[in-house]
């Protein structure tokens, strides 16, 4: 086995081949082409089940926003979770994979009337409100089709998560939710408990994303319970059900070091438990909603290397056959993903490269600082670790390529959860 950050069935034969659930790569792309999307199901179904277990008693949905594609909806819905949608789209996508509706929470800063309506028709289990206007909204639908939505007040909770700009939630000036240190919270609380078609069910507040202490989740937790006390005190009201969000943070190289599934669940679960007995409070069921850290680490793409290119004294390029379009993570958030020859055992020597994909932007990377190597070569395959998540979801067709398909391995076989798209599939939508 290899270990992190490689999905946990990942290994090498006497060739130097990586494998997957005891299938070399190269067998697969053979078979299903490059780029490629791996998914190890064995180890997906293993972290819906490890965050079940961490997080005992809690409802575990899976953020599906990280990769919505109906197979790993479905079979996050088999291991028990409920499924966590953020639109129209991914909510079409959960009815596709069979998802009833009590197992569906529906969040998003600005949903319209139209995907109100959806989550009514589709008896949504929890709508997670993020505005006055939304409440508004709610109201209306509610007494238009005779429905009563349950929801979670999304709270902005003041917390600053140390991560990426891009995916921090939980600060005073976000665009999503009530913010609780102006008093929008709790001005959301007493509007939503004067309406008719709204029952609040319990807060949410998601802090970010990539976050690798129990710090922020311990003070989200904290701060939930603090205005739960708010409420009671205010309304006589107790609140039952308390979503936590999702954000827990994986490894994407060796050096990345986040606290394990089981420590998250601990922490959370203590912050939750004092501060209840803190404020004289029942405990409330708690739900969670990761996405990366369930996908993530069970996923690699393979490409396959097109051209080398030394510049001597500047720097070696390399460039596969995807890119930017298939991830957009490093060019987005300098993220990286850790990278290594896929098809042989390459020589002893390891070159400084940059790993490039094929778009007509400089911007346009894999792993801009990759140790790989130095007699890689046109035709070799390279394997990239962790990229289940926020990749085939952010896919384009910049300069219209195709998007990959994806495969799930599981014991020496192997199925295809995406075919790759066509060139018809790119040019369907246009009109001459
Ligand atoms: C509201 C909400 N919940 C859950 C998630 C999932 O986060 P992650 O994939 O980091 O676990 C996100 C992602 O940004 C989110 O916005």
């Amino acid at each position: 086995m290899i270990g992190a950050p490689w999905p946990t069935t990942s290994d090498r034969d006497a060739d130097g081949r990586l494998t997957i659930a005891g299938i070399p790569v190269t067998e697969l792309v053979d078979h299903y082409e490059s780029p490629l999307w791996i998914v190890d199901e064995d180890d997906f179904r293993n972290r819906c089940r490890d965050y079940q277990e961490a997080f005992a008693s809690a409802w575990v949905a899976y953020a599906s926003k990280a990769w919505p594609t109906a197979g790993l909806m479905k079979i996050a819905a088999e291991e028990g979770l409920w499924i966590d949608v953020a639109s129209a789209g991914e909510l079409y996508t959960a009815q596709l994979a069979g998802v009833p509706g009590d197992r569906i929470v529906f969040h998003g800063n600005n949903k319209s009337v139209p995907e109100l309506e959806m989550a009514a028709r589709h008896g949504v289990a929890r709508v997670v409100v993020d505005s006055f206007e939304e409440l508004d909204r709610l109201e209306e639908v509610g007494r238009r089709v005779e429905h009563v939505f349950k929801v979670w007040l999304r709270i902005t909770p003041g917390i600053d998560a140390h991560t990426h700009e891009y995916v921090r939630t939980g600060h005073d000036d976000s665009k999503f939710g009530f913010t609780m240190s102006l008093g929008l919270a709790a001005e959301a609380v007493r509007k939503a408990l004067t309406l008719e078609k709204v029952e609040v069910a319990g807060l949410h507040a998601h802090i970010g994303s990539q976050i690798f202490g129990t710090d922020a989740f311990e003070a989200n937790a904290e701060v939930l319970v603090e205005l739960m006390a708010a409420i009671r005190d205010e309304h006589g009201v107790t609140i039952g059900e308390l979503n936590v969000g999702g954000g827990m943070g994986i490894p994407y190289n060796h050096e990345d070091r986040p606290v394990s599934i089981a420590q998250y669940g601990q922490a959370v679960h203590a912050a939750l438990v004092e501060a209840c007995a803190d404020h004289g409070l029942p405990e409330p069921q708690l739900a969670i909603e990761p996405g990366r850290a369930l996908i993530a680490p069970a996923t690699i793409t393979v490409y396959e290397v097109g051209t080398v290119k030394h510049l001597p004294g500047l720097r070696t390029y390399v460039s596969v056959d995807g890119g930017m379009s298939d991830n957009i993570r490093p060019a987005l958030y300098g993220a990286e993903h850790e990278i290594i020859l896929a098809n042989r055992h390459g020589s002893d020597n390891l070159a400084a490269v940059t790993v490039v994909g094929k778009h007509c932007e400089s911007g346009d990377l894999v792993r801009e600082r990759a140790s790989l190597p130095d007699d890689i070569r046109s035709g070799d395959l390279v394997a990239v670790a962790a990229t289940g998540a926020y990749t085939a979801s952010m896919a384009s067709n910049y300069n219209r390529l195709p998007r990959p398909a994806a495969v799930l391995v599981e014991d020496g076989t192997s199925r295809l959860l995406m075919r790759r798209e066509t060139l018809e599939d790119l040019t369907a939508r246009d009109v001459l």
